[in-house]
């Protein structure tokens, strides 16, 4: 047995010697998101394992372009898998903005000699990453946003940590709200999408929910606050997304503008607030939590489920699976094709939205 024992481990050596150290770039591209260094840490740890070396791009495909990037070794991730943000920054760098600048990104990899690239990103830095792979670059995706929107995955590194913050600041504000009798407002993130509105707002028992993919009923809003306080609870906490829409805003195109051609979103609450104060008497203030949704340390699930995906992108660049992004479909890790996650972003469904509008009443 033990003769036989021997046999397997020196077969392992040896497939382990023939498979070839692979030099293997990462980067971090679009809004930060806590998990991030779990991915990270994830990577280089099994990249070590199968003798390869992990290189990180700083602040994203700016990294590719300028041609910065430091050696990840796992020294030097060593359990940042708790931290929040990024070990190597990120940016909002479109590598293929233009056809001179996606030449020079090709041009770069090529130079620098990388056998493969990790990208974590949203449905941006993952876009960047298919054309990329199309033109020729071995690329992988990891799915990371905190608005939960990237498509063929049910997991988006940061997600839940931002839901858990935005459950935590509505339970909050609620206290106050109730002390002076008084509608809160609260605006949070997911620029086109209402996914931490609508989680977090359940866990944290806003009173009303409103979210981009619906158009917003005012007028129901003003009639759950009112039945409220008729109640003898007079206080309500109300949960907008950035990126919903007044009635009369439809239209309204802002012209500021990110390199992917992202519209800056944002100042609903305010404008939201003052129109519920008028149309129920109630005095109203809003919030707008912003970064706070993108700060801080990841909860356990974007601890564990980054450092699966990390450890699983790093076989499919073994195996020279090239083109493909790790998800999750329930709690299994799945591989999906990554010109598929560019083709638009994942809506809340409405039948979801109707399960949380029991709650409002
Ligand atoms: O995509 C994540 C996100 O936090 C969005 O929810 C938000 O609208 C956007 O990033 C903010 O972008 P920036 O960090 O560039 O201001």
């Amino acid at each position: 047995m033990a003769e036989k024992k021997d046999e397997t481990t020196k077969r392992e050596a040896i497939k382990k010697m023939e498979r070839r150290s692979l030099r293997i770039a990462v980067l971090t591209g679009g809004g930060d998101a806590q998990g991030l260094n779990a991915a990270i840490e994830g990577i280089v740890y099994r990249a070590e394992y199968g003798g390869h070396r992990v290189f990180g791009f700083i602040d994203g495909w700016k990294g590719l372009l300028l041609e910065e990037f430091r050696e990840l070794r796992k020294e030097v991730v060593r359990n940042s898998y708790s931290q929040g943000g990024t070990i190597i920054g990120t940016s909002r760098t479109n590598p293929v903005k233009d056809e001179e600048t996606k030449q020079k990104a090709i041009k770069n990899f090529k130079e620098l000699a990388f056998d493969a690239i990790i990208a974590i990103g949203g449905e941006d830095t993952l876009g960047a990453a298919a054309k990329l792979y199309e033109a020729g670059i071995p690329a992988v995706g990891i799915p990371k946003t905190i608005d939960h929107d990237v498509l063929e995955t049910e997991y988006t590194i940061g997600f839940q940590t931002a839901v858990s913050i935005v459950a935590d600041a509505i339970e909050k504000l609620g206290t106050t709200a109730k002390s002076h009798r008084r509608i809160i407002v609260v605006e949070v993130m997911g620029r086109h999408s209402g996914w931490i509105a609508l989680y977090g707002g359940l866990a944290g028992g806003a009173d009303y929910i409103l979210i981009p993919e619906v158009k917003p009923d005012i007028n129901d809003v003003v009639r759950v606050i009112k039945e409220k306080y008729g109640r003898g609870e007079q206080f309500a906490v109300i949960a907008v997304a950035e990126g919903v829409k007044l009635p009369n805003e439809e239209e309204k195109k802002v012209n500021i503008v990110d390199e992917y051609g992202h519209e800056k979103v944002g100042g609903i609450a305010e404008k939201l607030a003052k129109i519920l104060e008028n149309q129920t008497g109630y005095p109203a203030k809003h919030v707008v939590l912003g970064y706070l949704q993108r700060g801080g340390s990841p909860v356990a699930i974007d601890r564990t489920t980054p450092m699966l995906l990390g450890v699983k992108a790093v076989e499919l660049v073994e195996n020279g699976d090239f083109g493909k992004m790790v998800a999750m479909k329930g709690s299994r890790v799945v591989v999906v094709d990554l010109k598929k996650v560019s083709a638009g972003i994942k809506p809340v469904p409405r039948d979801l939205y109707e399960f949380a509008r029991l709650f409002f009443d």
